[in-house]
């Protein structure tokens, strides 16, 4: 079946066209066209997302990204109405006020478009996107990696944090999640605290960088919140409020100083990580880890990662560790219309004579299940 995939849960606007075929054991899926109309420039000036700028882009870009996937799989408005089999769009969790545009919009669509509704959750999407063939190649459906199950899934980004157990597709357990900020929100905030740009994790990985290849040492002392705590949660807002008073405490920063900071930051999140996804692969005896979301554009997180899982359980057999390509790491339709899917073959479809009046709610804090 072929998927129209919409997204706007956050800062991103995307529509995917996706065809999907096989079963819940080995779904395989072709991308047929991923578009993705950033908004990041827009909510720089405030240090973060802006719900009701991100609302008003999403209606604006809706149309435009629309016409741009539908040119991308060679589609004209006609041939798409006659080939698309389903309309998805994601439900949360996210922005609330995006979240609507989205749904308003692929209501209408399958209305006008007499095809089903697929009301998608957004972590699935992350999950699964370790499914998708290469974009760039273009490696046909029918090569899928697999997923060894039970799986343990990291999803680190500027919205989640969340350590969810995969007991096979479209089964999921949350396990552990932020009691505050998520991780990529810590570091935008670390980076606001040093004087960097919106959105700043990579600039605060690139001074902490800078420490490591220089080899600089350094007095700083952070916490590494929860790290010893019996449960799979975690906390970061603590870990950048002792960020702020360090700095308060040293006075003027050098560039030195914030090189070291960084490195003392991201080694204390790094901690924490792998940790809590240790013991959680422990506790669930996961055979494979997934980890997704934009913070995983973190090399030495990555590094990190590899390391414990090419020594876990044993150098010999090492666990399985799936990361999407980045493209498919961030906010992206492609990854919606994939786990669409999986709701799909488990008969979560709403008829399209029945789109109009089924309630679809935006929520914020949906759970995986
Ligand atoms: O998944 P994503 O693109 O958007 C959502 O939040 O949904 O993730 C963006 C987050 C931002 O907080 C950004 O600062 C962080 O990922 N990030 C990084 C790096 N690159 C992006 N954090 C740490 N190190 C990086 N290299
Ligand atoms: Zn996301």
């Amino acid at each position: 079946m072929i998927i129209l995939a919409i997204e706007t849960s956050c800062d991103e606007t995307a529509i995917s066209v996706v065809q999907a075929e096989g079963d819940l054991t080995r779904p395989r899926f072709k991308v047929l066209a991923h578009q993705v109309s950033s908004q990041v420039a827009l909510h720089a000036p405030f240090g973060g997302v802006v719900p009701n700028i991100a609302k008003r882009e999403h209606l604006k870009n809706l149309p435009i990204v629309l016409d741009q996937a539908l040119a991308e799989a060679k589609l004209t408005h006609e041939e798409a109405v006659k080939i698309i089999d389903a309309i998805a769009v994601t439900v949360g969790p996210g922005l609330e006020p995006a979240l609507w545009t989205g749904i308003e919009f692929a209501k209408k669509l399958a209305e006008e478009w007499q095809k089903p509704l697929i009301p998608t959750n957004h972590l699935e999407g992350h999950i699964i996107s370790v499914l998708a063939p290469n974009l760039d190649t273009g490696c046909p459906s029918g090569h899928p990696v697999s997923i060894k199950f039970p799986a343990v899934a990291l999803i680190i980004s500027g919205g989640h944090t969340e350590l969810v157990l995969v007991k096979k597709l479209g089964e999921y357990e949350r396990v552990g999640s932020t009691r505050d900020d998520a991780v990529g929100e810590a570091f935008d905030k670390v980076a606001r605290l040093l004087g960097l740009p919106y959105p700043g994790g990579a600039s605060v990985s690139k001074l902490a960088k800078e420490a490591r290849d220089t080899n600089l040492t350094s007095d700083w002392h952070l916490p590494r919140p929860m790290l010893h705590s019996p449960d799979l949660n975690f906390s970061f807002s603590g870990l950048k409020t002792a960020v702020r008073y360090g700095i308060e405490k040293h006075g003027t920063m050098s560039e030195l100083d914030k090189q070291t900071l960084a490195r003392e930051f991201e080694d204390a999140v790094i901690e924490v990580l792998t940790a809590k996804t240790l013991k959680a692969i422990e506790a669930y005896e996961a055979k494979s880890l997934i980890i997704g979301g934009g913070v995983i554009a973190n090399q030495t997180l990555r590094d990190a990662f590899t390391k414990l899982t090419s020594n876990f359980p044993s150098p010999t057999s090492p666990l399985p560790l799936l990361i999407p390509d980045f493209k498919l790491s961030t906010d992206n339709a492609t990854m919606i219309a994939m786990a669409s899917y999986i709701r799909y073959l488990k008969n979560e479809v709403i008829p399209p004579d029945q789109v109009l009046n089924t309630t679809i709610t935006a929520n914020g804090n949906l759970a995986l299940k």
